[in-house]
């Protein structure tokens, strides 16, 4: 197994190495993203949508972000594992956001917690980051706020908003965050805020010029169907291999072929 990744290793990835992160919410995912040799493990907020089955992430409650994220510790051995905080665990006020980062670092093995927004948010990393708690940032499109943004909308399009984001992602890195996911916002905007930043970027919808690249784990297998956004590469079609390998279970189950004399004891 190569060395354990750590805070450190991740900050001294910047301008040496691409970083790559995936999402992963159990066991198996995390087991098989860990051997990828990704450097970090995310356990994102979106496990709401694409394992839960609810409409957004905002639904998702700390009691099953902290099972998710002890089933994704058991098969994560090597990456940095990171995470998500709820939407409504974090916003009231730093001591709330802190209260519920330490069940993270307490009750699982997580050994960061990534929240979203910029400005409004840096008051509550610096909390965070002051109290031994390893902050990753997420700024641009941030799914939590969907409400707000009228949809999930490309983020910091022209100069106003190019200003905007940046203002977000130098409060991020100020406020003490060891690392910035970039979500949803065009190339250029993106490869400017990645070479002001001394913290490594990871970019999901941003372009190639970002420190560091993710996706969701089941966007990229093929293993959600309900909407795929423009920046997903399906790496796999683990849904439809699932489906048949279902259906032809059924078959041979149905016409008496299952189980074989090589799958019965004497
Ligand atoms: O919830 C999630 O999976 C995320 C990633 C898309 C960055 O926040």
């Amino acid at each position: 197994m190569d060395k354990k990744v750590n805070v450190n290793t991740i900050r001294a990835m910047k301008n040496r190495q691409r970083i790559v992160m995936l999402t992963a919410y159990d066991y198996p995912s995390s087991l098989y993203a860990d051997r990828s040799g990704a450097q970090i493990i995310l356990v994102g907020d979106s496990l709401a949508q694409v394992v839960l089955g609810y409409d957004n992430t905002l639904s998702i409650t700390v009691e099953e972000m902290l099972h998710h994220t002890r089933a994704a510790g058991r098969g994560c051995k090597r990456a940095f594992l990171v995470a998500d905080m709820p939407f409504g665990s974090y916003h009231e006020s730093p001591v709330q956001a802190f209260q519920n980062a330490c069940r993270f670092l307490k009750e699982t093995p997580a050994e960061s917690v990534k929240l979203e927004g910029g400005v409004k948010m840096a008051e509550t990393i610096r909390f965070l980051v002051d109290r031994a708690v390893p902050v990753m940032g997420h700024i641009g499109l941030t799914p939590q706020s969907f409400h707000q943004m009228g949809g999930y909308r490309v983020q910091g399009r022209g100069e106003e908003g190019l200003r905007t984001l940046m203002e977000d992602a130098r409060a991020v890195q100020e406020a003490g965050a060891y690392s910035i996911v970039l979500e949803g916002i065009p190339a250029r905007a993106a490869g400017l805020i990645t070479s002001e930043l001394s913290i490594p970027t990871i970019g999901i919808g941003a372009g190639l010029q970002c420190d560091g690249q993710v996706l969701v784990t089941n966007d990229l297998l093929g293993l959600y169907d309900q909407f795929t956004p423009k920046f997903v590469k399906k790496y796999a079609e683990i849904g439809k291999a699932m489906e048949e390998a279902f259906k032809k279970f059924y078959e041979e189950v149905t016409d008496g072929k299952f189980p074989g004399e090589e799958h019965s004891y004497e």
